[in-house]
């Protein structure tokens, strides 16, 4: 066991919905195997109190710094790294421009495993522990991502890019070299190999990934929702109503369908551990099928304002009850930093508001990205949190990291304006440690130099 001295923010629940942060200025944090040796929190609270309970634990004491819940975020794409930054006339032309030729050199192992390296190293530098991310339509991307994965001890969820029509031959699902089976069906036999390869894996979760209504066929959607209907454990991502364009060219496909939304509702893609990125343009009609399916959001603020493709609606999500969560959507996205995503996400909660008096407030934008992801994931009490039980995941962040920073948080007078401070001012130079819980006795660190 191990324990670790510093303030200590948690949340107060993981079961209950909403944010009520709490952050015990001198805490301690007792990490230890559980009896599988899987690292987990075993106490929390304040060092008096928890030092006595534990008196011959090692203490590792970080005077002046927050140890946090590990950030996580709900939707991304490895492949996508080399593309942020890459400006287009909105979403299809960005795809077509950018994405697709970047994602087709991922039929490369070699150029797989660089990139997934690469892409993880930079999440665990930024203080995210657990992502939901997007592969490319090859199998070796899948693998490379979770073979970097396991071997860092992520808890990392994943799946085959289905996309069997409308881009490059290069970047779609590829057909059997025999020829004895088209794309659509070597991509559903695929993606449950690579279920049952992956799935339960370590801290390794399968995610059936149909890229959205447009890319696949009707076939292919088919069998996605007889894969989500058989392992109903493994998550479903995909994206919906990110851009009008997109939107129309959906409903043209599938006309028979009540909304694009919808689309996933009839081939049986709506249901619990399904994550939709985006969900900006739909109607109260679809957040409450989102809602009673158990489908969720993943909010992408800095992808939809660099996209230019629009506003999350927070204050109708609530009143609906539609659960969402905070994505870096990277390469769409401009940041794998948590900070620059909760901020983006404060400033669309700000575009809302003078419809419906909606003002995020800093407690709410860090449980979206900690304890509030976490619980739209299906895992609220394994991860997003510091209560004991929940996997030993964290990040010791330093509220001095620069002189602004320093100079400012010396000036908050409650955790509100500590948390503002560092969501405002900060990036992956606040990310002191990025701690992961290992399966064996030791934890995986990245420490900053
Ligand atoms: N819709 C379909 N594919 C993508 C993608 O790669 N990024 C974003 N932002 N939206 C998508
Ligand atoms: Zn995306």
């Amino acid at each position: 066991m191990k324990a670790y001295r510093a303030s200590i923010l948690s949340f107060a629940t993981d079961r209950e919905p909403g944010p009520c942060a709490a952050l015990e200025e001198d805490g301690l944090l007792v990490v230890g195997p559980d009896a599988s040796g899987r690292q987990r929190v075993q106490a929390s609270g304040p060092y008096r109190m928890i030092k006595a309970l534990f008196p011959a634990v090692p203490i590792e004491h970080f005077p002046g710094r927050v140890i946090a819940p590990g950030f996580i975020d709900m939707h991304n794409h490895f492949a996508q790294t080399n593309v942020i930054g890459s400006p287009a006339d909105g979403l299809l032309p960005w795809l077509e421009r950018f994405t697709f030729p970047e994602e087709q050199r991922f039929s490369s192992a070699q150029y797989s495993a660089d990139a997934a390296r690469f892409f993880l190293d930079e999440l665990l530098r930024n203080g995210v522990t657990t992502a939901l991310s997007f592969a490319t339509c090859s199998t070796e991307s899948v693998d490379a991502l979770f073979c970097e994965a396991q071997q860092r001890r992520m808890r990392l969820i994943s799946g085959l890019c289905l996309m069997d029509r409308h881009a490059p031959a290069g970047v779609l699902n590829r057909a059997a070299p025999d020829g004895s089976r088209n794309a659509c069906e070597q991509s559903l036999l695929d993606s449950e190999a690579l279920l049952q390869r992956w799935h339960g894996a370590d801290r390794l979760g399968y995610a059936i990934t149909p890229r959205f209504a447009p890319s696949c066929s009707e076939e292919q959607l088919r069998g996605a929702g007889y894969l989500a209907q058989r392992y109903p454990e493994a998550w479903i991502q995909s994206h919906v109503a990110e851009n009008r364009d997109e939107i129309a060219w959906a409903r043209q496909l599938f006309p028979g369908s009540a909304s694009y939304l919808a689309t996933y509702a009839d081939f049986g893609l709506l249901r619990r551990r399904a994550v939709y990125a985006h969900c900006i343009h739909i109607d109260d009609q679809d957040r409450t099928l989102m809602r009673d399916s158990g489908a969720v959001a993943a909010v992408s603020p800095t992808s939809n304002l660099f996209l230019g493709s629009g506003f999350f609606d927070y204050a109708t999500a609530d009143r609906i009850g539609l659960q969402y969560g905070l994505a870096s959507d990277v390469g769409g996205g401009t940041s794998f930093s948590p900070f620059h995503t909760m901020l983006a996400a404060y400033y669309v909660a700000r575009e809302g508001q003078s419809k419906a008096g909606l003002s995020l407030s800093p407690q709410q934008l860090w449980w979206q990205h900690t304890a509030g992801a976490a619980s739209a994931l299906g895992l609220d009490g394994v991860i997003g949190n510091l209560q004991p039980g929940c996997e030993a995941d964290f990040v010791v962040l330093n509220p001095k990291a620069t002189p602004l920073l320093a100079r400012r948080s010396a000036q908050a007078g409650n955790l509100d304006e500590l948390l503002f401070a560092m969501i405002v001012l900060g990036d992956d130079r606040l990310i002191e440690r990025t701690v992961i819980s290992q399966a064996e006795d030791a934890l995986f660190t990245i420490e900053r130099p």
